[in-house]
């Protein structure tokens, strides 16, 4: 199914959503620079000059030079952004949403000051209001679509081909996995000390999983984890925010970035995902600037080890975990369940894991720093396994008391449990391909698990 949008044949309006996001983000960042003075008297000193500082494609920068907003919104830009286009001008809100529609200054103001334009037959395509014609498009931008019309037509017959030879069907989810997410494992990986003895048990305990990983490749991860103070600081505390951009770097924790490859996202799918489960009433923040961290790239490592390029697609899915009030089990359990229904309803025939991280026992603070609870850890494991559903109603203060301030970061991989089709009662119990447990790394109690669907 593609994205649920039932705004499109509202005439005359363009809803901005996570497909025009997407499309314009180069173009709406650019509009932000112009809130800076010095920015601004540089684009008005040489406006192509300025521009081409911008990543932003051909026609958006074409969209820009005419001042044609029904263009640049055309191209993924919103009227808020462009707004400070038009402020660069002098020009007031009134005269830029006149400037799309057609009339005059003077006729859309006397428009206003007379009541405003009447929703009657303006609120689906095809009525008789007066809101119901084409665009009005600058001689730029008439120009640019005679060109583009014919190119558009050899990419309509090539796409055309290809979809031919393409396999018709969903995307799914085959498995989900959990793990530990420790930086001191990648500092060992980074530092070639894998094979000493502290390390060694550790390691050993993922190389079934590398082989797993081997033979199970997925076309994408959804990958659940916390940002520890990275990409969020105290400035925006999202409590979910997905990664819908086509890239995430490694982050700088301090150390320095680590010597991981690049993440590639799939930018359609995670905006298919972020749409469809905002629509099932959870609220996501939308990340399209991103680097991850260890609680990412470390279990990435565990399970792929070090290879020149990650084999797979990755949507890094942030759940704040650092200041409190954070999510419910029952509520990560429940989002996991939304995930699951719109990634199934992604029609592209795609293999997708999701994957929990951070946990399990560890407290990285205080007087009670270093606190393990294998017992706990495990039966932690267990009910996952067997009652997330009963696991998922445990109080936070539970995982405090039991599994150290930092055990929380479990409640994470109720998400990846909660996206399993036994908990949407389309499958049998999941297949525990592989199970792990071991103390110490660091400070934490790594546990890993490997859950196969059952269909
Ligand atoms: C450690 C564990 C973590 O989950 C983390 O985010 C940072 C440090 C540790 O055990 O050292
Ligand atoms: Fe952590």
């Amino acid at each position: 199914m593609a994205l649920d949008k039932p705004y499109l044949d509202v005439p005359g309006t363009t809803i901005f959503d996570a497909d025009q996001s997407r499309k314009g983000y180069w173009l709406n960042q650019f509009c932000m620079s112009l809130m800076k003075a010095e920015n601004r008297a540089r684009f008005k000193a040489d406006e192509d000059a300025y521009l081409a500082e911008w990543p932003m494609t051909d026609e958006q920068k074409a969209a820009v030079r005419a001042r044609d907003l029904n263009w640049a919104m055309r191209t993924g830009g919103n009227i808020y952004f462009l707004s400070k286009l038009g402020a660069t001008d002098g020009l007031s809100f009134q005269q830029m949403a006149g400037s799309m529609t057609g009339m005059t200054e003077q006729q859309y103001r006397d428009m206003m000051i007379a009541g405003g334009r009447s929703p009657e037959g303006n609120r689906v395509v095809g009525e008789t209001g007066n809101a119901q014609g084409a665009a009005s498009q600058s001689d730029a931008w008439k120009a640019w679509e005679e060109k583009a019309q014919k190119e558009l037509a050899a990419q309509v017959e090539q796409a055309q081909a290809a979809t031919k030879n393409k396999a018709d069907g969903r995307a799914r989810i085959t498995a989900s996995v959990y793990s530990s997410h420790v930086p001191a494992i990648g500092a060992a990986i980074d530092h070639g000390k894998t094979e000493e003895p502290y390390w060694q048990p550790l390691f050993k305990g993922y190389d079934f999983s590398k082989q797993w990983m081997k033979d199970n490749t997925p076309d994408v991860i959804f990958l659940v984890y916390n940002d520890h103070a990275t990409s969020f600081d105290l400035g925006v505390i999202p409590t979910f925010a997905i990664g819908t951009a086509a890239e995430f770097e490694p982050a700088d924790e301090g150390y320095g970035p680590r010597p991981v490859p690049v993440v590639k996202g799939h930018p359609e799918l995670a905006s298919h995902i972020a749409q469809s489960v905002i629509q099932q009433d959870f609220d996501l923040t939308i990340v399209n600037d991103l680097k991850v961290d260890h609680g990412l790239t470390v279990p990435m490592n565990l399970m792929f080890g070090s290879p020149a390029a990650w084999p797979c697609k990755v949507i890094p899915f942030h759940v704040n975990v650092v200041q409190y009030p954070v999510p419910s089990g029952a509520r990560c359990f429940a989002l996991g369940q939304a995930i699951r229904r719109a990634i199934e309803s992604y029609d592209q025939p795609l293999k997708v894991q999701i994957w929990g991280t951070g946990g399990m026992s560890h407290q990285l603070q205080g007087p009670r720093a270093g606190l393990i609870n294998a017992e706990w850890d495990n039966r932690f494991l267990d009910r996952l396994i067997a009652d997330p559903k009963d696991l998922s109603t445990m109080p936070h203060i539970d995982y405090v008391r039991e599994a150290g301030s930092e055990g929380i970061e479990l409640v994470m991989w109720l998400i990846a449990r909660g996206a399993m089709s036994d908990v949407a009662g389309s499958g049998k119990a999941p297949k525990v391909a592989h199970r792990f447990f071991h103390v110490p790394a660091s400070n934490t109690a790594v546990g890993h698990l490997i859950l196969e669907n059952q269909v």
